[in-house]
C-alpha cells in the first residue's frame, strides 16, 4: 500500500479556512486531521463539533478526528454527528477502552488509538486487532510545530512488529514535526499515514509539499 497524506488544519489560517479546505481538496491528500484539544488532557484548547461540521460541509475527503480530550465517551456520538470519519482517542483518557473502541466502531466510524511519546508501544497488544489505526505521535501532543522525537523510528518498527504477530491490519499513523526531510524514514520505519501541519500549511507551495510527501520514500 503506498502511504496516506493527511494535512493538520490545527496549522490552517482560520481566517481564510475555506481556501485551505479547497486546496487540500485538490491536492494529493486523503484525509483532513482534525485536532481537538481541551486544555486539560494536553495545555492548549482548539475547537469542536462546530467548527467540525463547517469542515465537514466543504471536505470532499474524510475527517480524521485526533481527540486530545479528558473522557472521551461523553462525546462520541457528538463527534459522529459532527461528521468525523476516523476518531482517535488517548491510551490514558480511557479507563475501558476495550469499549470505548467497540462504540466507536457500532456508531460507524474507524476507530483509533493514540500512544503519547513516553508509552510503551506494547501496551496495546491486546487491542491492536480491535483498531482500525494506531497513532504514534512523535511530539508530545498540544502544539503544533514542534521538534520531532527521533526514538519514534523504533516505535514505528516495533508497532509494524506487533502488527504482523497479532495478524492485524491497522494503519499505522505518525504525528508531529513530519516534514519531507523525515517522511522517507518514517514510511521505512512502518508509517501508513503521515501527519503534517507545519510543513504543509507554512510552505510556500503546499500543494507541492503535499505531493512531495505523498512521492517521499518512492524514488
Ligand atoms: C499536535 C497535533 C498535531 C499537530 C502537528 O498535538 O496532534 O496534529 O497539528 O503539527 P506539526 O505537523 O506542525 O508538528
Ligand atoms: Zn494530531
Amino acid at each position: 500500500m503506498t502511504h496516506l497524506i493527511a494535512p493538520s488544519l490545527l496549522a490552517a489560517n482560520f481566517l481564510s479556512l475555506a481556501e485551505d479546505i479547497e486546496m487540500v481538496n485538490s491536492s494529493q491528500a486523503d484525509m483532513f486531521h482534525i485536532d481537538v484539544m481541551d486544555g486539560h488532557f494536553v495545555p492548549n484548547i482548539t475547537f469542536g463539533f462546530f467548527i467540525i461540521k463547517q469542515i465537514r460541509s466543504m471536505a470532499k475527503k474524510p475527517l480524521d478526528v485526533h481527540l486530545m480530550i479528558n473522557e472521551p465517551d461523553r462525546y462520541l456520538t457528538a463527534f459522529k454527528e459532527a461528521g468525523a470519519d476516523w476518531l482517535s482517542v488517548h491510551y490514558e483518557t480511557c479507563q475501558h477502552l476495550h469499549n470505548t473502541v467497540n462504540r466507536i466502531r457500532e456508531l460507524g466510524m474507524k476507530p483509533g488509538v493514540v500512544l503519547n511519546p513516553h508509552n510503551a508501544v506494547d501496551l496495546l497488544l491486546d487491542i491492536l486487532p480491535e483498531v482500525d489505526l494506531v497513532l504514534i505521535m512523535s511530539v508530545n501532543p498540544g502544539f503544533g510545530g514542534q521538534a520531532f522525537i527521533e526514538r519514534t523510528y523504533s516505535r514505528l518498527e516495533r508497532l509494524r512488529e506487533l502488527r504482523q504477530q497479532t495478524g492485524s491490519d491497522f494503519l499505522i499513523q505518525v504525528d508531529g514535526g513530519v516534514d519531507t526531510f523525515n517522511a522517507p524514514r518514517l514510511i521505512k520505519a512502518g508509517a501508513d499515514i503521515l501527519v503534517a501541519g507545519t510543513t504543509v500549511f507554512k510552505s510556500p507551495n503546499p500543494l507541492q509539499t503535499i505531493q512531495d510527501l505523498k512521492n517521499a520514500g518512492t524514488q
